[in-house]
């Protein structure tokens, strides 16, 4: 949830430190600070709020001399975002200074026990012990990798750590457990990052470190140890994207960009994997014998990934007859799920170290089910972690709100469900190949959906409907599911109060809030169910709801008899409709929370990534 940097080398390290965080703050942003080593020792300054507030503070890095220090940007988990609470964390006798993402389990124990043995604390945070224990270990040692290899020993959770010790000038110490962290290799320089955009300035050589790991590193060398302490070689990797892909590029925000960038996400993803019209997932091996084996899937993720997991529902059981249930992956390992080999449980995550998900797949190998996950960024942990792995190659996804990550999620279940729908037999050959031959077609599809046109329209009902205060979502079938993705777009980032239910659940309950002005969003694209969804649409502009209604350009006419405002997207092949539709909701979800004077990109509570539980 907080983004991590370290720099040893021969320039300014706080500049360096400070633009590597700027690429981080993704990961959090309600504080930030850095620690460098200067002339003077351990130098530490922080505060509360944005980067920008750490940039003023130290003089874009000025008033912090030295060439080597850490960096954090941070996403509270112990202890209200301020001054006091901000990373870096100095040991009580100054000698050992943190920089920590993740989350110290035991700490309340360990804080006891230093406290016990003479130890201040100045903070609220678990990373405090982490500085204090090191510093503990370091005093009876004199030892800076016997220290840190000590306290980590004691520690339970998760954890990527930045470390500098005030009597071992010029050397970083690194060490990673269930938070993501690479090294990246210089030229008389060396880095330490969350991501790797913070580095890609400098270096396109990196290595991921894995969990147990540590990285003993100066300006000119680097030491590997794995868990058990053995030294290790780790062969760097070459980082082959541009940096601008994780730019705004002219865009007002990484949103908007991110959206328009969904035709390209799409094409990246799926054409490598359609070949001569058919479906070729070379990555990994579903054998006819394991399909056949299979008695039930389930698809297990959060927030959005698990609204993909709604869809993947519908479209796996449509095409390969295989019950599917899709399950939240924060609730799924305490719900007693019966797994086992005949089980196969799909985690979809685009970081790849959401808490939940990473623990839902680990209780699914536990159980001897068989996992396959659908991430985005390589090498992380739950991409370690399952049997097999489909990248989604949506590039780096940087606005918190997901959008082309979503997309691309949805774009492999699609090859998953034909790949196997072809191994099982369960599609005929013709309808088979004509979904092969949608799917490849899709990304331009989904261009075509973006034109200026349509989305000054979106923009357009977005500036006449920011005011409400209750919006609902409904729709049928998947629908329904889009209906979940689109309420959450505009909660997350419009922070605007909205439900997504079936709609022909309304009556059931949720209708007796409907009054004067409430905003309904109908998303009425399944052909077979757009007469009930206009009945239902009539039920709520009956009691005063003001309705716009989301369908496909055929059913345009029809839907404009009965709602207030209608947006289009073509009709294509129905098993790819869900990923039209959901277009217009996004922008819609945009431009609300730009009319509301949002912070599109860094909504209020919210971060990238989730690696608490
Ligand atoms: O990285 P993941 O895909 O595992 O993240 C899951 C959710 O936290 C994520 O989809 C979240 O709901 C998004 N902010 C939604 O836009």
């Amino acid at each position: 949830m907080c983004g991590i940097v370290g720099y040893a080398g021969h320039q300014e390290a706080a500049p360096i430190l400070l633009d590597g965080l700027s690429k981080l703050e993704y990961r959090g942003y309600d504080s930030a600070g850095i620690c460098v080593q200067g002339p003077w020792g351990l130098e530490v300054m922080k505060t509360k709020g944005r980067l920008q507030a750490l940039r003023e503070l130290t003089r874009e890095g000025a008033k912090l001399p030295g060439v080597v220090g850490i960096g954090h940007t941070r996403w509270a988990t112990h202890g209200a975002p301020s001054d006091r609470n901000s990373h870096p964390h100095l040991s009580d006798d100054g000698a050992i200074a943190v920089v920590h993402n993740g989350i110290i389990e035991n700490y309340l124990e360990l804080k006891e026990r230093l406290i016990a043995r003479g130890c201040r604390f100045q903070s609220d945070t678990d990373t405090e012990v982490v500085s204090n224990l090191i510093a503990h270990y370091y005093a009876k040692t004199r030892d800076f990798l016997e220290a840190v290899r000590q306290a980590v020993r004691r520690l339970e959770g998760s954890f990527a750590l930045g470390i500098l010790c005030r009597e071992n000038p010029g050397t970083v110490i690194a060490v990673k457990k269930d938070s993501p962290l690479i090294f990246g290799f210089g030229q008389g320089e060396n880095f330490i990052a969350s991501d790797v955009p913070a580095i890609l300035k400098y270096t396109r050589k990196v290595a991921y470190l894995d969990d147990g790991d540590m990285a003993v590193f100066t300006a000119h060398a680097v030491t590997f140890y794995n868990a058990l302490g053995d030294p290790i070689k780790k062969k760097p990797e070459t980082i082959t994207w541009e940096l601008s892909a994780a730019e705004r590029g002219g865009f007002p925000h990484f949103m908007l960009k991110e959206i328009f960038e969904q035709p390209k996400a799409l094409r990246d993803t799926l054409h490598p994997r359609l070949q001569e019209g058919q479906v070729c997932l070379d990555e990994i091996s579903l054998p006819e014998d394991y399909l056949r084996g299979i008695r039930r899937i389930y698809i297990a993720a959060c927030g959005s990934a698990y609204y993909v997991g709604c869809l993947g529902k519908y479209i796996l059981e449509k095409t390969c007859r295989i019950p599917t249930e899709a399950v939240l992956a924060s609730e799924f390992r305490y719900a007693s799920p019966v797994l086992g080999k005949d089980t196969l449980v799909i985690i979809v995550s685009q970081s790849g170290e959401t808490a939940d998900t990473l623990a839902a797949l680990r209780e699914a190998r536990r159980q001897g089910a068989g996992t396959l996950a659908i991430v985005n960024v390589v090498g992380s942990a739950i991409a370690k972690a399952a049997d097999q792995v489909i990248y989604t190659w949506a590039g780096p996804e940087i606005a918190v709100a997901t959008t082309k990550a979503y997309s691309t999620q949805l774009s492999v279940l699609y090859l998953l469900a034909l790949h196997m729908a072809r191994a099982l037999g369960t599609m005929e050959e013709e309808a088979l190949s004509q979904a092969t031959a949608a799917l490849e077609a899709l990304p331009d599809q989904v261009a075509d959906t973006l034109t200026p046109e349509r989305i000054a329209q979106v923009q357009h009902y977005a500036s006449a409907l920011f005011d409400n205060h209750d919006v609902f979502f409904i729709g049928r079938n998947v629908d329904s599911a889009t209906c979940l993705e689109g309420s959450l777009k505009l909660k997350e980032i419009a922070y605007v109060h909205s439900e997504a239910y079936a709609a022909g659940e309304l009556k059931h309950g949720p209708i007796s809030l409907i009054e004067r002005g409430t905003l309904v969003v109908a998303v009425a694209t399944v052909a077979e169910l757009f007469d009930k969804t206009m009945s239902n649409i009539k039920e709520v502009k009956a009691r005063g709801a003001d309705v716009l209604c989301l369908t496909t350009q055929d059913l345009a006419a029809e839907a404009e008899k009965t709602a207030d405002f209608v947006i289009t997207v073509p009709r294509i092949h129905p098993l790819f409709q869900p990923s039209l539709n959901v277009i217009p909701l996004q922008a819609f979800s945009y431009y609300t929370a730009l009319a509301r004077g949002c912070d599109v990109d860094k909504p209020r509570n919210l971060a990238k990534s989730v690696t608490v539980e």
